[in-house]
Order: C-alpha cells, then structure tokens, then sequence
C-alpha cells in the first residue's frame, strides 16, 4: 500500500476535548445490573453486593460520565419504586423488555456507586408514562439540601449530602413507536418544556438533554430535533444522538466505512442545531450528547430482547470479535474529530449488555471492544485539545459508505505531548504510516500499544480470553522531527508522542 502521510499541525485546533465523552451506559435491562455489577449473591461479592472483579474491570476504564437508569427501561421507571427499605420495594412488571424488575438496586445504590468510581451520573428521567412532577421530585431528592419532603427522604435513606447530580436527560428516544410513551415531536417538546422547567425550578444548576433523532432511518430524522430545539432551545443544553452499527452481510471492508456515516450523523445534528440557533437568533449553542453508541446488530431478535417475565435473563448478550473493536475506535476517532460539536458520549453498554465485559458465573471475559477503550480513556488525562488531522494516502470505495481512506485518524494535543489514534482498514496490508507535527517536532514515542489479529472474527472467549487485547508496540521511531510507523492490517494504535 502506498504510504499515507498525516499533518497534525499543533495549531489546528479544533477544539479541547471535553472528558465526558469517555462515558458509559447502565440501564436495568438483562444481566446489566443484577447478574452483571451487582450480584449480592456472587462469591465475589462486595459488602455492598458489588462486583468487584466488574468493578475492576470497570475502573481500568476510566468512565467518565454514567447514564441510568435506561435506555427503553427509563420510560415506564418510577423511581421511588427503587428507594428505601430492600424489602418494602416492589417487584415491577417492565414493559420496555418484558421482565420483572425487582427494584433492589435503585437512585441510591447507583450514585453510592457512582461516586466510588468517580463517575458523573447522568440520569435520564420517565417521560413516557411519568410526570413532569415525578422528574422534578427526583431533582429533589438527588440534589436538594435536607428541610423538604423528597430531600429528607433522601436523607432517611442514608445519604445526608445532596448527590449534586449535574447531567439530566429529558427522556429515552421519545421519537420512537417502541418507546413507551412515544409522542410526535411537538407534543414531545410541550411536555419536556414543561419537565424542564419545574426540574431548573428546583435546581438551576442542572443541565439538560433534549431527546434528539433515535435513528437515521426514522421518518422524522432531522425534522424531529428541529421541532425540538426551536421550542425548547432557550431550557436545554444538550440534544441527544444514538448510533448502533453492525456488519450483518459478513463484508468487513465496507463494515470498517461505517465510520463515515458516524462523521455524517453527528455533523447533521450540528447543523440543525446551527440552522435553529441562527433561525431563533440565539447566542446559545446546544452542544450533542451521543449518549447511546455501539456495536449491536447480532441479538436484537425477540429472542434476545424479550424477557419473558423473568428477573435479569441474558438479553443482548453480543460476543464482538476484531471488527467490532476497530468500529469502536472508530466512533471515538470521530468523536474526537468533532470535539467542537460532541460533548457528551456513552458507549451503550457497560456490562453483558452489548457490553466491553461479559460475566459467567464467577468468571469475566473482556471483550476485543473493551481493548480500545482503554486505550482512549488512560489517555484523556493529559490531553487538552482536539487536533484537525489532514491525511493524504489511498482510499477505498465502500458499497454502503462510499469512499473512505485505509488510515483513519484522530489526535489530542497536551502539555508537550501528543495523543495519536490511528486505525489500519486494510485487510491484508501493513500500512506506512508519516506523522509530521508541521511547525513542531516529535521528539520521542512515550508509549504505544495496538489491537489487532490474524482474522476480523477473532474474539476473546472464556476459553481463549486473550486472544484480541492490546500489545505494547513497536514498530515506529521519529526520524527528523516525524514519526515513522509501520501499522499491521486491521488494527488500532494509539500513540504518545514527546513534542516540542
Ligand atoms: O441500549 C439498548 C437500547 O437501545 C436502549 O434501551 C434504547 O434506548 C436503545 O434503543
């Protein structure tokens, strides 16, 4: 393959990276929860019935923000269902995935966790069959100081400090016939408005997601978060975006161009909310929250996503193998493109849901997706800002997503360093690889690992648990200033650089 050369000049800033974006998702749905982080029943238990092999996996993650408690589940979730005594909770028919909800783990068994692991919790509010009082009452009980009714509940309940949770969603996917509740976009906006303003009664330091489209192939797509901004722009901070991807004909050079299509969806959103924004005459930009994103197309039959009446089955239980690994990168690789406009982004999900880590009985699998994951978030630290990589090198056509070059690239730039992720799509060739830092200098490679393998199916199983990990390696120097890499057919690499 021809050489591919990349200028990431220091001054082509785009913009600073905001950490949210190495967020995660925890909704009550299967093995997530119960069976998944929390297993009271485990050996492996913690004395909050945690568990701790999960929760190490876990904080080699480095989460920044959590949304819960849904996804679907948040739209007929009533909170107070899950608060105060264990054995006074209900056992909830849920109608989202068709199981029982057992309320054992609720608000305050999830920011417990959350601020053991350093999280910020995101929680996304009922508005499908709940009130604009019920949310507003849970603002109460999270954030208000003791001396009202919700907060003193709070306070009853073992917590005497207000939660302080900052990041609230108005809704799950509000545009969807699936969701329970699911409203036309104006009647939608009516209701959220008025959620939105009795929550920032309560406490005007929150900040708040405006549902945006669920999918691209929804009738509504763009029109939906037009609606929506114009009528609620001046109360929300965020829009919503979701993206679930997959490769279901088996190509896995045109799977691997997915990520255009990631680029276009998130710049299609900005230019709504640029287009409302310059329509209302408004000084406010809203900012995108991609708090749904990941690779799921294996198990989203009935058999996978219906529950049955059960407590905690295995339901979109999904086994990511190379490919998949490489389109996670991916979406974070555009992510990081777009630091102007993405601010907020949560891989769905955390645990055995479509999930980096899978549990079975006391054993833990990681799977090939929870490798370039890390490898992004152990780097945020240090990093500032976002850095416009322009890449000259070959490219291919791809039936689905047109054209896309072999060498996809994202760059931070921190105190005298630089972060640099890059993804080879070839299926078969190496790929050499130029990094030229224009005005600046390398001066060394601080660290560099990568994921790749011998097939694009090649996955981690209980049996051969480390077959797709990340390696330290070696294959490139700085010679001149540049660096000079070497980058294996379908893998992922992210690089530290020294610079001057
Ligand atoms: O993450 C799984 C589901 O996908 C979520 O519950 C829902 O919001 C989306 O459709």
């Amino acid at each position: 393959m021809e050489k591919t050369c990349v200028l990431l000049d220091p001054g082509y800033i785009i913009a600073p990276v905001d950490p949210r974006i190495f967020g995660g998702f925890l909704e009550h749905l299967g093995r997530a929860i119960y069976g998944g982080i929390f297993d009271p029943q485990s050996s492996l238990a913690d004395e909050h019935g945690f568990r701790k092999d999960v929760l190490a996996a876990l904080h080699n993650l480095h989460l920044t923000t959590v949304r819960y408690p849904g996804g679907n589940f948040a739209s007929g979730y009533h909170w107070m269902d899950g608060i105060g005594p264990k054995d006074k909770r209900p056992r909830a028919r849920e109608l989202a995935w068709q199981c029982i909800e057992p309320n054992q783990f609720g608000t305050d068994e999830f920011l417990g966790l959350a601020r053991r692991m350093g999280w910020l919790p995101m929680i996304t509010v009922n508005l499908g069959t709940g009130t604009p009082e019920e949310a507003c009452n849970w603002v109460e009980y999270c954030n208000s100081p003791a001396g009202t009714r919700y907060a003193d509940l709070r306070v009853a309940n073992g917590s005497i400090d207000p939660y302080g949770v900052r990041l609230w969603c108005l809704g799950n996917e509000m545009d969807g016939p699936w969701q329970l509740g699911h409203l036309p976009a104006e009647q939608y906006a009516l209701l959220a408005s008025q959620t939105a303003k009795m929550m920032k009664d309560i406490d005007p330091t929150i900040e708040l997601v405006a549902c945006g489209s669920s999918t691209m192939s929804g009738p509504t797509y763009m029109e939906w978060d037009r609606i929506v901004l114009e009528y609620l722009g001046p109360q929300v901070e965020y829009i919503s975006l979701h993206r679930y991807v997959g490769n279901p004909r088996g190509d896995t050079a045109d799977y691997l161009a997915v990520t255009n299509t990631i680029d276009r969806r998130i710049e299609d959103l900005d230019a709504v909310c640029r287009f409302v924004q310059a329509k209302t005459r408004s000084k406010k930009r809203h900012y995108l929250c991609f708090d749904e994103w990941n690779v799921w197309y294996r198990t989203t039959g009935v058999e996978d996503s219906r529950g049955k009446g059960q407590v905690a089955p295995p339901l979109l239980e999904e086994f990511y193998n190379l490919e998949d690994a490489l389109v996670v990168a991916g979406f974070l690789n555009s992510f990081i493109r777009h630091a102007d406009a993405v601010k907020i982004a949560n891989i769905a999900q955390m645990v055995n849901v479509i999930a980096p880590i899978h549990t079975r009985g006391d054993q833990i699998l990681l799977q090939s997706i929870y490798y370039p994951l890390a490898m992004f978030s152990n780097r945020r630290e240090g990093g500032e800002v976002a850095l416009h990589p322009v890449v000259n090198g070959p490219a291919y056509e791809s039936p689905s997503y047109g054209e896309v070059k072999y060498i996809d690239v994202s760059a931070i730039l921190g105190d005298g360093i630089m972060h640099v992720f890059m993804i080879n799509r070839s299926l078969n060739e190496d790929a050499v690889v130029e990094i030229n830092p224009g005005g600046s200098k390398f001066e060394s490679i601080l660290s560099a690992e990568v994921v790749t393998g011998s097939s694009p199916q090649d996955r981690n199983t209980y049996e051969e648990p480390y077959r797709v990990i990340s390696r330290s390696f070696g294959a490139g120097k700085v010679v001149d200033g540049k660096a000079l890499v070497s980058l294996p057919p379908l893998s992922f690499v992210a690089f530290t650089l020294s610079i001057q």
